[in-house]
């Protein structure tokens, strides 16, 4: 579970106008299965045996069997769980995001065996659209009857009998496809034979053109999505089902005066009331505010039970130590509560149990820590220091999307050079991740990645503490 490796740098241009000239760089989800099979000889003819999906469609909702579902609204890292237990049965997942411009577009899971897309959206991290392009890997049906499967192609007349009735197709020139529209649900179907399409020219005056669908014309490519439109449409809220008795968070604000950060305001999405009252669950918020100096107790009451602890090794810190070499001796260490779901880090002094930092995570692809916490959509109010004259003062406001070049302008750059954070994975000491660099300022220390975008931020309490690196995941 929880390894996700980057095994390959594979520059990847996506031919739509819409991405054009972006890299994508591609990674793949490592799985039990063993690397080297993906090389034997005999993967083809395993892969022509293996089972079908066999998938439930619900339009505007889910692409679903009796396992899993994959549901619009979905976190990324469900999905990816999903992937990662099922892995023996959809064998092969690329993951691919823009690396330098990873908000410009969206971040895809494409489960190439299996003819699937999961687009999610790139700010919220949500399953947006789920798209079959290859409809020959996998058997759907509609409220339990198959409409394509070996046995049943996906033709104009099938989806017709399956579907119902809608609105005619529309004829798209450029891709040379119809579309057939459902709410929710939207069907790409391609010509048989290309001397069809002559007969429909006339009709191209306007670019789009309203026509039947020619007999015989088979399914290309399904999208699942909210609303009417598949270009209009936006990942929405989180389902119900997806909160699992978990604690998400809406939006961090980071409190503070005119010195730093004081404590985070936390807007909380919860859901259900416990097993059994599922049905007339439905999502709550709460607002909730921690601060430096709380005790270990009063922000386990305020937040619920964390999803790990993990102990500072003592071990790391104690070069910065006055006297490296003398024995620590009590056995306590600091602890970080893990709130994944929160994407957030508490971190507890050892001796006296209060709150000393904060942790947040922004989860950008490409980072150590990718998939092991939820984004964490914060606000962090600066004082700018630029100018001088206190009447100049400016409203800046730093969130999970600033990028660091941008956040100097309003708070000047760091005195100090920036540490280089290069971490290594406990089993394995190699890393394929990039470096970061972590630049201290009114304390807070901001983790920025090669792209400039910030990784992570760490708040600090009162002043006169030492300035560590941004909090470990938890080792495996
Ligand atoms: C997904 O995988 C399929 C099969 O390998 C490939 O043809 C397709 O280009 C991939 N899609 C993207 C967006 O990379
Ligand atoms: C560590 O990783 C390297 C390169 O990825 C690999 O060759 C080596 O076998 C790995 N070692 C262990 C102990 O897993």
């Amino acid at each position: 579970m929880n390894v996700v490796i980057l095994v390959c740098r594979l520059a990847y241009v996506e031919a739509g106008a819409e991405a054009q000239g972006c890299q994508y760089y591609l990674n793949s989800i490592i799985n039990p299965v063993p690397a080297q099979s993906h090389t034997t000889p005999n993967l083809p003819s395993l892969c022509l045996y293996g089972p079908m999906l066999d998938l439930e469609v619900v339009p505007e909702r889910s692409l679903e069997n009796e396992q899993w579902e994959f549901a619009l609204g979905m976190p990324l890292a469900q999905a990816i769980a999903i992937l990662q237990k099922h892995c023996r049965i959809i064998r092969n997942v690329q993951v691919l995001y823009s690396e330098q411009t990873p908000l410009c577009h969206d971040l895809i899971l494409n489960l190439t065996q299996d003819g699937i897309k999961l687009l999610f959206d790139a700010c919220n991290q949500r399953l947006k659209v789920i798209e079959v392009y290859d409809l020959s890997k996998v058997k759907l049906k509609y409220c339990g009857v198959h409409f394509n499967s070996q046995a049943i192609a996906p033709t104009i007349e099938q989806i017709d009998q399956s579907f119902g009735a809608t609105h005619p197709g529309v004829y798209n020139a450029a891709e040379q496809l119809f579309h057939l529209n459902f709410r929710g649900l939207s069907f790409s179907f391609q010509l048989d034979s290309w001397n069809e399409a002559p007969k429909y020219e006339p009709n191209f005056a306007h670019g789009l053109a309203s026509l039947q669908i020619p007999h015989g014309a088979t399914v290309k490519r399904m999208y699942i999505y909210t609303g009417n439109s598949l270009q209009d449409t936006k990942a929405p809220a989180m389902p119900l089902a997806c909160f699992l008795g978990n604690v998400f968070a809406e939006c961090v604000d980071v409190l503070r005066d005119g010195t730093g950060p004081l404590g985070l305001r936390l807007r909380l999405l919860t859901a259900g009331c416990g097993p059994g009252v599922m049905a007339d669950a439905k999502v709550r918020v709460l607002e909730r505010c921690i601060y430096f100096g709380d005790s270990c107790q009063d922000v386990l009451s305020t937040l619920g039970s964390p999803h790990k602890v993990f102990y500072k090794s003592e071990d790391k810190m104690k070069i910065h130590s006055p006297s490296p070499h003398k024995q620590v001796p009590s056995k306590c260490n600091d602890y970080f509560l893990n709130y994944f779901t929160l994407g957030v880090d508490i971190l507890f002094d050892a001796t006296t149990h209060l709150v000393k930092k904060f942790v947040l995570h922004t989860n950008f692809p490409g980072h150590y820590n990718f998939n092991i916490y939820h984004r964490c959509d914060f606000k962090i109010p600066l004082t700018n220091k630029k100018g001088g004259a206190d009447s100049q003062t400016e409203a800046a406001t730093l969130t999970t999307y600033s990028k660091w070049d941008l956040i100097q302008e309003h708070i000047g750059h760091p005195m100090e050079k920036p540490v280089v954070l290069h971490r290594s994975s406990s089993a394995n000491n190699s890393n394929p991740f990039r470096s970061t660099f972590c630049f201290g300022l009114q304390r807070m220390i901001f983790e920025v990645m090669q792209n400039n975008h910030i990784a992570s931020v760490t708040l600090y309490g009162p002043p006169g503490r030492a300035a560590e690196a941004p909090a470990q995941a938890p080792a495996q």
